[in-house]
């Protein structure tokens, strides 16, 4: 008896058996697409979690390192700095008059920062280009005044931990949209561990919603 013939008897006296002879073929096929399938989506999860995220943002370096700690004990407080004009607008990134209330030609201490701070700037009565880590787009318009003397609220709830760190961080710059990496945040995920981790508009939104019982209308943000 033949092979051929075995396999008739089988196809005719049993459906499943079949089923299984062919199954068997489209099993290995199938098993390399779920094996192929994977590689490429672990692939592809792997470059969109930690290469994309590298090829996304640009980094940027401070003109030099800004020592937050020290300035903040050696001046008193933030608002020797970082203080509220007559009109009521905030003055942001302080110019460089205030560090002449210590500053000179002649340098303080023998840091290079320092050298770099007294050479490219003092000297040659510059201001220094700081990069904004929490700029917003131009459309947004944001008041320090409502949240920090209205709602009386603390630096750190959206800046996180700036004013007593010691060192620079690096900018990063969004390639595609230019606007700096605090804005949508590190985690490409979306999670948000520290309410200073991302600053986007439902961010903003959240908060208000929270704790005016309004999320906001869009003219109050884009004017
Ligand atoms: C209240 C006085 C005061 C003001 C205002 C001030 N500084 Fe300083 N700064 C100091 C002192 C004191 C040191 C420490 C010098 C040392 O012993 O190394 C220092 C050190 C530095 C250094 C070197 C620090 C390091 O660790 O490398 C830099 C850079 C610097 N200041 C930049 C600035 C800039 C920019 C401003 C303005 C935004 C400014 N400072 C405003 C007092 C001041
Ligand atoms: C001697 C001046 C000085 C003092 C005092 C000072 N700062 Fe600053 N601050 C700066 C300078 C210069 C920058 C810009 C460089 C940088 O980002 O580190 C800055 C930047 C910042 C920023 C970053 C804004 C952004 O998004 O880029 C925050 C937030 C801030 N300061 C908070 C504080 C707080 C909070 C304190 C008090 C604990 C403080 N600063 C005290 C000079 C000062
Ligand atoms: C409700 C959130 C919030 C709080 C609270 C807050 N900031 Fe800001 N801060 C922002 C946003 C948003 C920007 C960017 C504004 C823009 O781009 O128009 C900013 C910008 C800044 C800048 C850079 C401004 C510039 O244009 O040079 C400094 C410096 C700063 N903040 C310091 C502080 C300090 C110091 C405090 C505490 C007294 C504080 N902020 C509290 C949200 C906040
Ligand atoms: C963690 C909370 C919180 C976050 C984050 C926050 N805000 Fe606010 N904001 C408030 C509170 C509270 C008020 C109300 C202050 C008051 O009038 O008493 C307010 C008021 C305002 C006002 C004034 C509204 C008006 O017309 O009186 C503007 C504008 C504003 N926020 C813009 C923004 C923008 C833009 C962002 C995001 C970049 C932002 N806020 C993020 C809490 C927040
Ligand atoms: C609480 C403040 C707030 C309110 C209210 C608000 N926005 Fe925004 N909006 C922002 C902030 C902050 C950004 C920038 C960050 C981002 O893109 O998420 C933004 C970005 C945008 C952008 C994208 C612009 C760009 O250059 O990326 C559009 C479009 C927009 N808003 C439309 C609206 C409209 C329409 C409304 C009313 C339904 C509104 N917004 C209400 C804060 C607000």
């Amino acid at each position: 008896m033949s092979a051929i013939e075995n396999k008739s008897e089988n196809r005719s006296t049993e459906n499943a058996g079949e089923g299984v002879s062919e199954d068997t073929r489209d099993d290995k096929g199938l098993g390399l697409g779920v094996i192929f399938f994977l590689v490429a989506f672990v692939v592809c999860f792997l470059s969109g979690t930690f290469l994309f995220p590298k090829l996304l943002y640009s980094k940027k370096e401070q003109p030099f390192n800004f020592d937050h700690a020290l300035h903040t004990s050696e001046a008193g407080d933030c608002e020797a700095c970082h203080y509220y004009r007559e009109d009521g607008t905030y003055s942001g990134n302080p110019k460089l008059a205030s560090c002449l209330d210590c500053h000179s030609e002649e340098p303080l201490g023998e840091t290079e920062d320092e050298a770099i701070f007294v050479e490219e700037y003092v000297v040659k009565g510059k201001e220094i280009p700081w990069l904004v880590y929490s700029r917003q787009p131009d459309c947004v318009f944001f008041s320090h005044a409502a949240h920090t003397i209205k709602a009386k609220m603390d630096c750190v709830e959206c800046h996180g931990h700036i004013g007593e760190s010691t060192v620079s961080r690096p900018y990063e710059e969004n390639r595609l949209t230019g606007y700096s990496r605090d804005i949508w945040g590190k985690n490409i995920f979306g999670i948000k561990k520290n309410s200073w981790d991302r600053m986007k508009m439902d961010d903003c939104a959240e908060c208000h919603k929270e704790r005016t019982g309004h999320q906001g209308y869009c003219f109050q943000c884009h004017k």
